[in-house]
C-alpha cells in the first residue's frame, strides 16, 4: 500500500479513538482521499445528496464536485472532506466590515486563527469565513463568506451561529432563555477550531478528553437554500430528532434520513417526517456522560445518520445555529435544554385523570352512551371530549343543534359529576358561507387575520377572497388559515374562545391539524371534495420556495403524491407577518403549531383567569413544552404501534413536552379485546392518557367489552392511587426541567444494556412499568437496573438487579415495580380527581440496601395558576436506618384537610417493637408487619400540612 507506514498508522489510531472505531482501513479504491494528515476512506463521509434525488449515478456525483465510491450495502456519492471542501477560516479577521463585527479591537490580528484572538467580546468569539474554490456545488449560491460566532454562556451551553455578512436571513422568531454571554469558569467543553485554516469545528469534553463533535468529516456547506453540517459522534449511542415514529429509540446508524418539516402524517414506519419538528439530538457517550445538540431552525430539514458513527444535519433556509448542552448526565441534558426553549407547564390535577374520545360519535346519544359504560364499570375517568363531528357542518366554534342537541346542558351536567369537557378546534375556517351565516370569518375578514398570497399574486379566480390563500379541509367549503403571528388574530381568537365558552363551558381545548393541513394541495381535488362539484385544489405556483432545489427526503416518504413541499400544507410562498416582519411560510412553516398553542393558551386564560389551561397539540416545535399537551397522532391498533408510542414518550420527554400519550388502543383500525386490554394497560402510565380512535369503526372505549372493562378498571385504579406522585413528578419538571418518562438509560447511563430498553419505561427515577406489548404473551422479560425492585402490588421484593427476569403477565397484569431507595405518595382513589383529591394520602415507601428512601410530594389546590412556581409546596420524605426516623417537613399553605393515613415500608427487615409519631408510642395495632412479603404497615392519621417524625425500633441485631 503506498500511504502505509508508521506514522500513518499513528495517525489512523487518532482517528478511530476519536470515533471509537475499531479498525481503519486504506482502501485503494477510486475515489481515496489523501488528506492533508491522513487518510479518511469516503464512506466515512458525509453523503452528497445530490444527485441521490435523482438515484445516484457516478457523473451527477462527480458533476457537483462530489465523490463517487461505489458500494452495494450504502451509498456511493460523498462530500469531499473539509480540507477540501467548505470554508477556511479567512486572515483578514475579525473582519471589521462583517455585519454583527465589533470592530476586532479585542486580540484580534492577521493570520491569527486560534479562538482567544477573535475574542470580541466576554464569552462570544468571531470569526470570518471564506469559500474554498475547490468546494463541491451540490447547490447554486454558496455563500462566499460568512461569519462564525462561537457564543459561550455557562459552563454547560455554548452557542455555535454561523450567518451570512450584509444579508438579513430568516432566524427563528421564538424567544429563548439565555443568560448574558460570559466566559465561563470552569467549562466542561473546549470548542477548537484547526490550525490549518480550515473551518472545522471540535468540541472535546475536558474531564474525558473526548471529541464529541467533529466537522471534519466534511459537508460544511452553505448556501441560499441548503446549509449542511456533519459532524462524527463520539458513540453509536444517539437519541432523539423528530417528530418521526421511531421503531427503536435508539437510532440505527446505517445511513437513515429522517426529515423534519410538519406534517399532516399517521405514524408509519418509512421514516415520515410527522406532525411537530424537534431538530435536537442526545448522545450518551461510553462512558455515559451525555450531551444534546439543537439546530435551532425552522425550514424544513433533515438528518442522515452514518455508521462512522456520525451525523449529517441539513436544512434548506434559515441560518446555522446550534446550541451544545453538555450535561453531563441525561438527565441534566434535559434539564438545560428546557432552560432554554422553556421548561414544561405544570398540567393541572385533573388532566392526569383518564380521558375519553372517538371520532364519530355522531350523536350525543353515542357520546353518553361511552361516558356511561366507563362509568358502568367503575373505570375513572376525568376527560370526555367532543371531535369534529360535534361541530355544525365542522365549522369552528360551533356545535350540531340536531345530532348534539342539548350538548351545553349535559356538558354542565357532567361537570358536575366531576367530569371536565375539551373540544376540538381546527384552524381552517370556512371562508365561503353567505354573509350572516359565519361571524367567525366575517370577524376574521374584517380582523385581516389570515395568511395571505404574496402581494399580487393571487390566482386570477381567488372566489371573492382577496389576497388570502385558500385550501380545502374538514368543511364542505374552502377554509382560509389564520396566521397566528400577527396580533390581532391572537385577538379575534381570544374573542371567539371566550363567546365560544359561552355557549359551551368547555375546560381545554384541542388543537388539531395544526401543521397546517390541507387536504389535495398540488392535486386534481381533496379526496374529501364535495360530489358534483367542479374539481378544485390549492395549487402552488413554481418558484424558489414551494420548489426549491432541494426539497428533502420529505418528498420521498409517506403519502407525497405531489412530490412537493407543499404537500399536505398550504403553498410556501404564502405570506405571514407579526406586524414588523414578513414571514414567508416556507420559514415559518414548522411554528404553525407553536404559535396557534400560544394563542389558544392564552384564549383560555381569559375564560379561566389564574387558572392553569389545557391545550392538546397536534403540532409542536421547541418551546411547546411550555404550553402544551401533545399525542402521537394518527396511530393505528397495531402492536408494533404500542411498542413506538413507547419510544415517542421518550423522544417528547427529551424534547421538554413531557405531558405526552398515544391513542389508547389505536386510531385507526380496531383492535380486538386482547391488543385494547394490553393497550388500557400501558396507556394507564402515558402522562396523558386517552382513548381515541376515528370514524367508521367499532366503539372501543373499556367499557365495550366486559374483561376489558374490569383491567382497566383495575390499571386505571392504580394510576389514580399514584396520581400525587405522577404530579410531583410534573411539577419537578415544571421546576427544574426534568423528564417525567424516563428511558432507563436516563437513571442508568453507564449501564451499557440500559441503552437498549426502549420497552420498558420510568416514572421519575422510582417506579418501573415493563408493559406486555406482544400478542398472545403471558409472560415477558424484565430488565432490571442496578438496585432493588419490588412488586408494585404485591409489595414484594422481586429482583436485585442488574439482571435480565421473565415475569409472568397474564392478560390482567401488567409488570410495575418500585425502586428501592425511592418514597412514592400515593393518595386512595376514586373515580375521578374531585373525588380522589379529597381521599387520605398514603407512602410507598421502598427501602434500598441500606434501608434509605427518598421522595417528595408537590400539593396544592391543582390548578392555580399562581402557586405554579412555588416550593413551598414541596414535601421531603426520607427514612434512614441510622436514625430510624421519618420526616415528612412541609412548606407553607398546604392544602389542608386531608391525613396522611398509611405508610407501607417494603423491604422492611422484621416487626417492629415500637413505633412512635411526633415523639408518642402509637399502639401496637397501629401496624401489621407482613413477615413473608417483609412489609411494615404503619397506620396513622396526620394532617398532610403537619410536620411528622416517625421512629420506628425494633431490634436490628446492634
Ligand atoms: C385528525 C386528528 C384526529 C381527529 C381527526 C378528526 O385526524 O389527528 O385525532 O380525530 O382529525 O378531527
Amino acid at each position: 500500500m503506498g500511504v502505509g507506514g508508521r506514522s500513518l498508522k499513528t495517525r489512523r489510531r487518532t482517528i478511530a479513538t476519536v470515533f471509537g472505531l475499531t479498525a481503519f482501513v486504506a482502501v485503494t479504491v477510486a475515489g481515496i482521499l489523501i488528506h492533508d494528515t491522513y487518510v479518511i476512506p469516503p464512506h466515512a463521509n458525509a453523503t452528497c445528496p445530490f444527485p441521490v434525488k435523482a438515484g445516484a449515478n457516478e457523473s451527477q456525483c462527480l458533476q457537483v464536485g462530489c465523490i463517487w465510491a461505489p458500494r452495494s450495502d450504502a451509498p456511493s456519492c460523498y462530500f469531499p472532506s473539509a480540507s477540501s471542501h467548505g470554508y477556511t477560516i479567512s486572515d483578514a479577521f475579525p473582519d471589521a466590515g462583517a455585519e454583527g463585527g465589533d470592530g476586532g479591537t479585542e486580540g484580534g490580528g492577521r493570520g491569527k486563527k486560534d479562538a482567544e484572538a477573535g475574542k470580541t467580546s466576554e464569552g462570544i468569539t468571531k470569526y470570518t469565513l471564506k469559500l474554498k474554490p475547490s468546494s463541491a456545488q451540490v447547490v447554486e449560491n454558496m455563500k462566499e463568506t460568512l461569519q462564525a460566532e462561537v457564543i459561550e454562556y455557562a459552563d454547560h451551553l455554548f452557542r455555535i451561529k454561523v450567518t451570512v455578512p450584509g444579508e438579513q436571513r430568516y432566524e427563528v422568531p421564538v424567544p429563548l432563555d439565555l443568560p448574558a454571554p460570559s466566559s465561563p469558569p470552569s467549562p466542561l467543553y473546549k470548542v477548537s477550531l484547526e490550525q490549518s485554516g480550515n473551518f472545522i469545528i471540535k468540541v472535546t469534553r475536558n474531564d474525558t478528553n473526548k471529541v464529541i463533535f467533529d466537522t471534519s468529516i466534511g459537508g460544511f456547506t452553505y448556501a441560499e437554500q441548503f446549509l449542511q453540517v456533519s459532524t462524527g459522534l463520539p458513540s453509536n449511542n444517539l437519541y432523539g430528532l423528530g417528530e418521526h415514529a421511531h421503531e427503536s429509540f435508539r437510532h440505527d446508524l446505517a445511513y437513515k434520513t429522517w426529515p423534519m418539516f410538519a406534517r399532516d402524517q399517521p405514524p408509519g414506519s418509512a421514516g415520515e417526517n410527522l406532525y411537530g419538528v424537534h431538530p435536537m439530538y442526545v448522545v450518551v457517550e461510553e462512558d455515559g456522560s451525555s450531551h444534546a445538540v439543537l439546530w435551532l431552525n425552522s425550514n424544513a430539514m433533515e438528518a442522515e445518520t452514518m455508521p462512522l458513527p456520525g451525523l449529517t444535519l441539513r436544512s434548506i433556509g434559515g441560518i446555522i445555529d446550534l446550541f451544545f448542552f453538555l450535561g453531563p448526565s441525561p438527565e441534566q441534558v434535559v434539564a438545560q435544554y428546557t432552560s432554554v426553549i422553556g421548561r414544561p407547564f405544570l398540567p393541572p390535577y385533573w388532566s392526569l385523570g383518564f380521558q375519553l374520545c372517538r371520532y364519530g360519535y355522531n350523536s350525543l346519544e353515542n357520546l353518553t352512551s361511552a361516558v356511561s359504560r366507563t362509568r358502568r364499570h367503575g373505570i375513572p375517568q376525568d376527560v370526555q371530549y367532543a371531535d369534529i363531528d360535534h361541530m355544525d357542518r365542522r365549522l369552528d366554534f360551533t356545535y350540531d343543534k340536531e345530532n348534539f342537541a342539548g350538548l351545553p346542558e349535559y356538558i354542565r351536567q357532567v361537570k358536575s359529576d366531576g367530569l371536565r369537557f375539551i373540544i376540538i378546534l381546527d384552524p381552517a375556517i370556512n371562508a365561503e358561507l353567505p354573509a350572516g351565516e359565519y361571524p367567525v370569518h366575517e370577524a376574521g375578514i374584517a380582523n385581516d387575520v389570515y395568511i395571505t398570497w404574496p402581494e399580487g399574486q393571487a390566482p386570477d379566480e381567488n372566489f371573492g377572497a382577496g389576497d388570502v390563500m385558500l385550501g380545502y379541509v374538514w368543511p364542505d367549503n374552502r377554509t382560509a388559515f389564520p396566521d397566528f403571528f400577527r396580533e390581532k388574530t391572537k385577538e379575534w381568537w381570544k374573542e371567539q374562545i371566550v363567546d365560544f365558552h359561552k355557549i359551551l363551558e368547555f375546560d381545554g381545548l384541542w388543537i388539531d391539524m395544526n401543521e397546517p393541513a390541507n387536504f389535495g394541495t398540488n392535486l386534481d381535488k381533496p379526496w374529501n371534495w364535495p360530489e358534483g362539484q367542479d374539481p378544485w385544489s390549492l395549487k402552488c405556483p413554481e418558484n424558489k420556495w414551494d420548489s426549491p432545489p432541494y426539497p428533502t427526503m420529505m418528498i420521498r416518504v409517506g403519502d407525497n403524491q405531489s412530490k412537493k413541499i407543499s404537500d399536505h400544507t398550504i403553498c410556501m410562498s404564502g405570506n405571514q407577518t407579526d406586524g414588523t416582519k414578513t414571514y414567508l411560510h416556507y420559514d415559518v412553516h414548522s411554528l404553525y403549531g407553536l404559535t396557534e398553542t400560544i394563542a389558544t393558551y392564552n384564549g383560555l386564560t381569559e375564560v379561566f383567569p389564574n387558572k392553569r389551561p389545557v391545550v392538546l397539540s397536534r403540532s409542536t416545535f421547541p418551546g411547546s413544552g411550555k404550553y402544551a399537551v401533545h399525542w402521537l397522532g394518527d396511530n393505528a391498533a397495531d402492536w408494533k404501534q404500542m411498542h413506538m408510542s413507547i419510544i415517542g414518550m421518550f423522544d417528547f420527554n427529551m424534547f421538554g413536552l413531557p405531558m405526552v400519550g398515544a391513542d389508547v388502543c389505536g386510531f385507526f383500525n380496531e383492535p380486538d379485546l386482547e391488543m385494547c386490554a394490553r393497550w388500557m394497560q400501558v396507556g394507564a402510565f402515558y402522562p396523558f392518557s386517552r382513548n381515541h380512535n376515528t370514524m367508521g369503526t367499532a366503539d372501543q372505549d373499556p367499557g365495550i367489552w366486559p374483561e376489558v372493562g374490569e383491567i382497566s378498571r383495575e390499571v386505571l385504579t392504580l394510576r389514580y392511587k399514584y396520581l400525587p406522585f405522577l404530579y410531583s413528578l410534573f411539577h419537578k419538571s415544571h421546576m427544574h426541567g426534568n423528564s417525567v418518562i424516563r428511558p432507563l438509560l436516563n437513571e442508568f447511563p453507564a449501564d451499557v444494556p440500559a441503552r437498549d430498553v426502549d420497552d420498558q419505561f420510568l416514572w421519575g427515577s422510582g417506579l418501573m412499568v415493563a408493559p406486555v406489548i406482544t400478542q398472545g404473551a403471558t409472560s415477558r422479560e424484565v430488565y432490571f437496573p442496578q438496585g432493588l425492585w419490588y412488586d408494585l402490588v404485591y409489595a414484594k421484593l422481586v429482583a436485585t438487579g442488574p439482571t435480565t427476569q421473565t415475569v409472568s403477565a397474564p392478560l390482567e397484569i401488567i409488570p410495575v415495580y418500585v425502586r428501592g431507595g425511592y418514597i412514592l405518595p400515593y393518595q386512595v382513589p376514586a373515580l375521578n380527581t374531585v373525588e380522589s383529591r379529597k381521599n387520605p394520602f398514603g407512602l410507598t415507601v421502598a427501602l434500598d440496601e441500606l434501608m434509605i428512601a427518598l421522595g417528595e410530594i408537590f400539593w396544592d389546590d391543582g390548578e392555580a395558576l399562581e402557586h405554579v412556581m412555588s416550593e413551598s409546596y414541596m414535601s421531603k420524605l426520607a427514612y434512614y436506618q441510622e436514625e430510624l426516623t421519618m420526616t415528612v417537613m412541609h412548606g407553607q399553605d398546604v392544602v389542608a384537610g386531608i391525613n396522611l393515613e398509611t405508610i407501607d415500608i417494603l423491604g422492611f427487615p422484621k416487626d417492629a417493637q415500637r413505633i412512635s409519631v411526633n415523639g408518642a408510642d402509637i399502639t401496637s395495632s397501629s401496624w401489621q408487619y407482613d413477615a413473608d412479603a417483609r412489609l411494615l404497615s404503619i397506620y396513622i392519621s396526620v394532617p398532610l400540612a403537619d410536620d411528622l417524625n416517625i421512629k420506628i425500633y425494633y431490634d436490628n441485631g446492634l
